[in-house]
This record gives C-alpha cells, sequence and structure tokens, in this order.
C-alpha cells in the first residue's frame, strides 16, 4: 500500500535534490509495449530465447537471424509510444536539470517523452554499426528504413564490406566507455538516485544505484516485484511507473 505520505516524501526528496541521478530499465517501456529480454515471447520468436540471440557468438554464427530478430525488435520500437512513466521523467528532469537519465534501455523513448540527452549504456536499437568496426568503434552506417525494417541478411558497411550490426551492446561486450564513465560519475556524486524498472541483475548498470547508494544517496526505486535493488533502496515504491510516477511529480 502506497500512502500520499510517502508519495509526498519521495516528491520531497526529489525537489531538493541538487544531484539527482535517474537509473532506468525495461520496466519502463513495458507499458509502451516494448517486449523486455525476458518476457516470454510469441510467434516466430518463441522458440529462441533472446540472451542467446544477443551476443556476438550469434551474430557470428547466424547473422540473418540475428539482424532479422533486431529488426522485429526495431519495429516493435517504431510503433510504441512513451507512456505517462516516460512523460513525468522528463517532467523530473525539466523541474531538475541538473538530474542525469541513465537508460539501460536501446529504445528512444525518452527522447520521444522530451528527455534531455539520456544516457544510453547499452546503445541504440535504431542506429546501425560496421560489425568490424572497420573506422573505429562504432563505425556508425546509415541505412535506409525500408531496408533497417526487413527481416533479411545484414546489409554490407559501405566502407569495408562487413555486415551491418544494429549499435547496441550486446552480452559479454563491452559498454560504450564514454556513457559508462559519465553514469560512474553520476553516481559518486548523487544526493538521489530514482531507480526505475529494473531487475538490477545486469552489471555493470546494477552496480550504479549501489555505488550511489554508498557515496550517500538517497535511494528511491519504483518496481511493482522485489527486486535486487529492493533491498538497498530506502523507499520502495512498488507499483507500475506509469501509474506512480505521475503521482510523484504531482506532488512535486
Ligand atoms: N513499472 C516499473 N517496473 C516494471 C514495470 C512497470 N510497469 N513492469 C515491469 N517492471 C520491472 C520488472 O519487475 C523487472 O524488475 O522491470 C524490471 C525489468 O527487468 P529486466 O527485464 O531484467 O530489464 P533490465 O533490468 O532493464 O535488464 C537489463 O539486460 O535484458 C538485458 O540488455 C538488456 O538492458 C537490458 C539489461
Amino acid at each position: 500500500m502506497i500512502t500520499e505520505t510517502l508519495i509526498q516524501q519521495v516528491a520531497d526528496h526529489l525537489r531538493v535534490s541538487q544531484r539527482l541521478m535517474i537509473l532506468t530499465g525495461a520496466g519502463i517501456s513495458s507499458e509502451s509495449g516494448v517486449p523486455t529480454f525476458r518476457d516470454s515471447l510469441e510467434g516466430l520468436w518463441s522458440r529462441y530465447d533472446p540472451a542467446q540471440l544477443a551476443t556476438p557468438d550469434a551474430f557470428r554464427r547466424d547473422p540473418t537471424l540475428v539482424w532479422s530478430w533486431y529488426a522485429f525488435r526495431r519495429a516493435a520500437v517504431r510503433r510504441a509510444q512513451p507512456n505517462p512513466g516516460h512523460h513525468a521523467l522528463a517532467e523530473i528532469q525539466r523541474r531538475q536539470p541538473q538530474a542525469v537519465l541513465i537508460t539501460q534501455n536501446v529504445d528512444d523513448l525518452h527522447e520521444r517523452a522530451g528527455s534531455r540527452a539520456p544516457i544510453h549504456l547499452h546503445g541504440n536499437i535504431a542506429r546501425s554499426k560496421c560489425a568490424a568496426a572497420c573506422r573505429g568503434e562504432p563505425t556508425h552506417i546509415e541505412l535506409p528504413i525500408e531496408v533497417s525494417e526487413a527481416e533479411s541478411a545484414p546489409p554490407p558497411c559501405p566502407y569495408c564490406g562487413a555486415p551491418a550490426r544494429p549499435d547496441v551492446v550486446w552480452f559479454g561486450e563491452m559498454l560504450p566507455p564514454a556513457a559508462l564513465t559519465t553514469a560512474h560519475a553520476a553516481a559518486a556524486r548523487a544526493d538521489v538516485c530514482l531507480v526505475v524498472g529494473t531487475s538490477g541483475v545486469v552489471v555493470p548498470a546494477a552496480h550504479l544505484p549501489l555505488e550511489a547508494k554508498a557515496a550517500g544517496a538517497f535511494v528511491i526505486e519504483v518496481n511493482p516485484v522485489e527486486s535486487a535493488i529492493t533491498p538497498h533502496a530506502d523507499v520502495w515504491l512498488s507499483a507500475p511507473a506509469g501509474d506512480i510516477l505521475p503521482r510523484v511529480v504531482e506532488a512535486l
């Protein structure tokens, strides 16, 4: 049971914060209908384990399968709209322009809700890059929309002919160094850390709230289900982000 008093307490922390860090995960986009890796899938993709498709090995073994899987996900993102949770976070950022928003999501729903420059720790599904990083990591490739939505073999890199791949971080890969450095710095100086919709099991993102906590931040979690973050949270708002975050914004 989430009382008005608790919501007001959270709003008060957000209002007086001077170095707010927000970390989001797949849960913030689930109310927009973007399938998470841990959702069971229907139809064509139901016999695949997403975690087995999102690896460099899977792409080497079967680039067409992995490219088509991302074409499916990309189309789902394009169809999706930001939900009240995304809009509430954008509003919190408007009230707190110093806030740093870090997301593990590869969709652009934070941007489309009006959030300023979210840090994408796991990349951006709308972008493609050369799988051989022929001009350095990342070598971005512009693809016509028809090509990027097609369920087919990846098109060749225009510079070297290696296959294109989505500009996302696969299991076993390094995170983009600049994004990671900014995220660690935000965690180290945060006075309040708002964590929304992450299971807290994929590192290094999952460590960020713990780093913030160790540095003295007040940790607020929004998740209808207990996560690996919950034992470390000072306040746990056990509700869907799209329900509870607009109420927090109202109390700001
Ligand atoms: N509001 C808030 N939280 C929600 C909601 C909601 N409406 N719906 C689900 N959640 C919570 C779930 O309870 C779960 O704890 O969101 C969390 C989603 O967890 P994951 O699917 O594990 O997503 P995430 O933590 O972002 O995963 C991290 O792992 O799948 C890979 O690379 C992928 O970026 C992803 C990373």
